[in-house]
């Protein structure tokens, strides 16, 4: 028996639920979806009371780590504070309930230390990271303060098709595969030289499950062990799509052009730099792999390839649809 909380909003926002909810509208009592938010203490206290749930995964956030320069409080409100709300919830509630708390891998920030371990000092580096940083410890406190089963997966960047377009991976996908069926002329980014350690979504929820289903709680790094520039996926991605990327210039001027039609397919907006960066992220994943059992099942070039091929079929499918986003 499922139950999601969503953030109203005065437009649609469940596309991306869509088919698992007709997947499984047949067993429309398995799957509930309620207004609930983490800035409001009375609905997670109600639901927490009506559904008395055995686990509790906390995905919700305001997740942009660049949009959280430009809503700083919020941001603390719903990452942070909002933690803390469910913990005492789930203390008056429902002490036995299991809990998974999305860390994550922003925790590390400008650290030197690589790759990153469970063992490596925080230094958040946004107004996203410190409110996780907060997130986190509050999770680890009552787990030792009232031996609540609070597990922190620290999970290093995870992607897929589902994505959002303002994330890297998807924007870089969605718009070069639009490039190519003639619907966007120029894929505008920021900074191409940060480097993270991309892996795939569904490997990553698996590893979620596990840390609930282990005999005491505990905190994971989840990750592949491997990093990647941004500069790295667009040409991966590129080469996908049969194009090559030739690039001059520097800085803020720098262009990537196609070689085989002379066209501007890259350029830089400095509007997508954030104020404060985190150059490299890489982690090591070797607990939950001893402790879990634990193991990534698809390489960096997969991904891009399972979201180029995504792209495209989307594309093929409702291109009218492509050219709105
Ligand atoms: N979003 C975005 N848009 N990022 C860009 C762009 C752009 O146009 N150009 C360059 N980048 C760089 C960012 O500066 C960053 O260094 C890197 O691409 C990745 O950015 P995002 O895809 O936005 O992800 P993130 O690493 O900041 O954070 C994601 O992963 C974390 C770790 O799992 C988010 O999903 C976080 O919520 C999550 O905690």
């Amino acid at each position: 028996e499922v139950h999601g909380l969503v953030r109203r909003s005065s437009r649609f926002n469940r596309q991306r639920l869509k088919k698992i909810h007709s997947d499984y509208y047949d067993h429309a009592d398995n799957f509930t979806m309620h207004y609930g938010d983490m800035t409001d203490s009375s609905s997670l206290a109600s639901l927490t009371k009506a559904i008395k749930p055995d686990e509790i995964y906390n995905l919700a956030a305001q997740s942009h780590v660049g949009v959280s320069f430009e809503v700083p409080e919020y941001t603390a409100q719903c990452d942070g504070v909002g933690v803390l709300r469910l913990l005492e919830t789930i203390r008056a509630e429902v002490p036995q309930c299991r809990m998974y708390q999305a860390s994550t891998s922003e925790l590390f920030g400008n650290s030197t230390q690589v790759p990153q371990n469970e063992a490596t000092p925080f230094m958040p580096r946004s107004p996203y990271a410190a409110a996780k940083l907060y997130a986190y410890w509050i999770g680890r406190n009552y787990r030792e303060a009232y031996n609540l089963f609070v597990c922190n997966g620290i999970l290093f960047n995870h992607e897929s098709p589902r994505r959002a377009e303002t994330f890297v991976t998807r924007k870089i996908t969605h718009q070069l595969c639009k490039i190519k069926f003639g619907l966007a002329e120029v894929l505008h980014l920021g900074n191409l030289e940060a480097r993270r350690d991309w892996g795939f979504a569904p490997d990553y929820v698996e590893s979620m499950w596990m840390m609930l289903q282990q005999d005491e709680a505990a905190d994971y790094v989840i990750a592949t062990g491997e990093t990647h520039s941004v500069r790295e996926f667009l040409e991966e991605t590129a080469r996908l799509l049969d194009y090559k990327i030739r690039w001059s210039g520097v800085g803020i001027e720098e262009i990537g052009v196609d070689e085989g039609t002379g066209k501007t397919l890259v350029a830089i907006d400095p509007r997508h730099y954030r104020p404060t960066e985190v150059d490299q992220l890489i982690g090591d994943a070797s607990k939950a792999e001893r402790e879990l059992g634990w193991r990534r099942r698809v390489s960096f070039k997969e991904l891009v390839r399972i979201m180029v091929d995504a792209e495209l079929e989307n594309l093929r499918r409702s291109p009218e649809k492509a050219r709105e986003i």
